[in-house]
């Protein structure tokens, strides 16, 4: 698999989980269950993400622009994960939060599998798409661990 059927893989995960969350309700076993899934999938893909993808990209002049705003967009959903977690689930302004992590999440992914992954093609070949598939992977892994340490 190269990298864009990976990152494709754990977006569509993304957007089944979120479907799923909003469908919870108050402080629930199951979107506390949920959520965390959720909060250490989406962290550990995005710096997967920058750590191999966006590191190749920013490399070259034709797409620079879109990794910078790709790596902002990843810190405006940390930034709504962390709000999150310091928001009471019980409390329905959790609910309301989740809504624009959801939308703001929704729009960049749909970026990423538009924009980003065309721009991509140009700069990187296919046999680097497919090493950076396997980078992808192991980074992940790593720093899934370090999110639940
Ligand atoms: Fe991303
Ligand atoms: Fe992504």
């Amino acid at each position: 698999m190269n990298i864009y059927q990976k990152l494709k893989t754990d977006h569509d995960r993304h957007r089944e989980l979120m479907r799923q969350i909003v469908d919870t309700s108050g402080d629930s076993e199951e979107r506390r269950r949920l959520f965390e899934v959720l909060a250490r999938d989406v962290e550990s893909h995005a710096a997967a993400e920058e750590q191999t993808l966006y590191s190749e990209l920013i490399e070259s002049v034709e797409s620079q622009p879109q990794t910078r705003h790709s790596v902002s967009e990843h810190k405006e959903a940390s930034d709504y994960l962390e709000e999150l977690k310091s928001t009471d689930m019980s409390n329905p302004a959790w609910l309301m939060t989740f809504k624009k992590f959801q939308d703001a999440l929704e729009h960049h992914m749909k970026e990423e599998e538009n924009d980003v992954f065309e721009l991509s093609e140009d700069v990187i070949d296919d046999d680097r798409a497919v090493a950076l598939g396997a980078k992808f992977e192991g980074r992940k892994e790593v720093e899934k661990r370090r999110v639940e340490g």
